[in-house]
């Protein structure tokens, strides 16, 4: 299993000032954790809570046709392009990253395993995209256009200039090369795919964008590079059954989200830092930044009261950057809590040769990359705690599918649970919808006219 270590923030570590008392505080908080825990399981049953991506590991169907289409083109692209931005790409990043071989794209078909390679791009930057599209063979390029709302100006823009180019290439048999993720009846997406007859997946209702991984979002990208999706899928149904125990000492997503909170309202320690010890973890700390932002960055409580909360999340990479942010770490504010996310077994075991042993480098020879990495995990934390910083720390036993889907199915969780703690709709996202909106006004979409005037009168006031 995954294992959880809170040791270091506990007082007796980093002393009183800055720890806390977690068994006393676990205690104390014992029953309105287990009726967080319980209401979510309760609630996650009822359409409109915003809380189907619990049950996306049971989605047996979803399953089915995902593999089903992943067969029947396979062998037919060399590409796979995602187009989507934040909820709609960053698991799909996170788990590619994490799952296929290193260097995937510059891998030979055969090293694939005749797998396609994959692209997401997830920004609008027109020299990136120009560049993409004139190294990819769009006849062998299968576009998957992921977007929920199906009218994300970024996404749509993507797509609108691919299909064109497409078209171009291929007269009207641009749309085998083409499968839509979207919402089920509305959006723009949904209404083109339908006129021009686009294969299409669902984003399931009541799953928001940076909770939906596991549904096609995710798990279609991940079985046409050849993911083991039904290995994931076990992982999060094991996971969501050891994260129904209700007993805080038991469940370590809420020992996360408790410990979160409490850092934040009663420490001052309002910053959280993901740091995992592993390259290929690297943009699941990416994830992690939108999924704690974006869910607990609210201007108002449940109950409509002002409020303005939500911890905000930094990305590190160890050790990369123990030689650049871990110097703020230790000895600048005392702000923050980071989490490591370690990994028990590398696939590879990387010996250091014994060279140079006359040398000040020579302690290194005959010694592994492995055991440096673990070298540098344990000696940053421990420095931490020296400086009386709080650290937490995930371990997963390996980077495989299965403990992956453990790990981000954790975090989401704990997400929930650290909704409930800081009494806000962990589930919206009002200010990202906001900036949606002053984008399709400024763009001059139909129906926005209002808001494009407001925006340039804002605009030539302040620039
Ligand atoms: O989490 C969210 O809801 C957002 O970050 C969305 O994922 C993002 O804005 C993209 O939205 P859509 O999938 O509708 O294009």
């Amino acid at each position: 299993m995954i294992k959880f270590d809170y040791r270091s923030a506990d007082v007796s570590v980093i002393g009183s000032e800055h720890g806390l008392d977690i068994a006393q505080e676990f205690s104390e908080y014992r029953e309105k954790i287990a009726n967080i825990i319980t209401d979510l399981n309760k609630r996650k049953d009822k359409m409109g809570q915003k809380l189907q991506w619990m049950n996306l590991g049971y989605n047996e169907e979803t399953l089915w046709y995902v593999k089903e289409y992943a067969s029947l083109v396979q062998g037919r692209f060399d590409n796979i392009l995602v187009l989507g931005i934040g909820g709609s790409a960053l698991g799909g990043l996170a788990v590619t990253e994490a799952l296929l071989k290193p260097y995937w794209n510059l891998l030979t078909p055969e090293q694939r395993d005749n797998f396609p390679r994959i692209f997401f791009l997830d920004n609008i930057d027109p020299d990136t995209m120009n560049g993409l599209l004139d190294i990819l063979d769009l006849k062998r390029t299968l576009v998957n256009v992921i977007t929920k709302s199906g009218s994300t100006a970024e996404t749509m823009s993507q797509f609108m200039i691919v299909k064109n180019r497409m078209k171009e290439e291929m007269e009207d048999d641009y749309r085998k090369n083409i499968v839509a993720t979207t919402d089920k009846q509305t959006g723009v997406l949904r209404q083109i795919s339908e006129q021009e007859g686009y294969k299409t997946f669902v984003v399931p209702d009541d799953v928001g964008g940076r909770f939906s991984v596991f549904s096609a979002v995710g798990l279609l990208p991940f079985a046409l590079v050849g993911i083991d999706i039904d290995e994931m899928v076990n992982g999060i149904k094991d996971m969501d059954l050891f994260l129904k125990n209700t007993d805080i000492n038991e469940n370590i997503a809420a020992q996360g989200a408790l410990i979160h909170y409490l850092m934040d309202t009663k420490k001052g320690k309002n910053l959280s830092v993901m740091m995992p010890y592993s390259s290929r973890l690297k943009y699941v700390s990416d994830w992690y930044v939108q999924l704690w932002a974006e869910s607990l960055g609210k201007n108002e409580d449940l109950q409509g009261n002002p409020v303005h909360v939500g911890p905000t999340p930094l990305k590190a990479l160890g050790a990369t950057d123990q030689h650049s942010q871990i110097q703020l770490y230790n000895e600048g504010p005392n702000d923050k809590v980071i989490n490591f996310i370690r990994v028990g077994e590398f696939d590879t075991t990387l010996e250091i040769p014994k060279i140079f042993e006359y040398t000040g480098i020579g302690y290194l020879g005959g010694k592994t990359l492995n055991e440096l990495m673990d070298a540098e995990a344990d000696s940053t934390k421990v420095s931490l705690a020296d400086y009386s910083r709080p650290t937490l720390t995930i371990t997963i036993p390996k980077v495989n599918g299965y403990y992956l889907a453990q790990l981000l199915y954790l975090l989401e969780v704990q997400t929930a649970i650290a909704g409930e703690l800081y009494n806000v709709n962990a589930f919206d996202q009002p200010g990202v919808e906001q900036a949606k909106y002053y984008t399709y006004a400024l763009m001059g979409r139909a129906g926005y006219e209002e808001s494009a005037r407001m925006l340039q009168e804002r605009m030539s006031a302040i620039s």
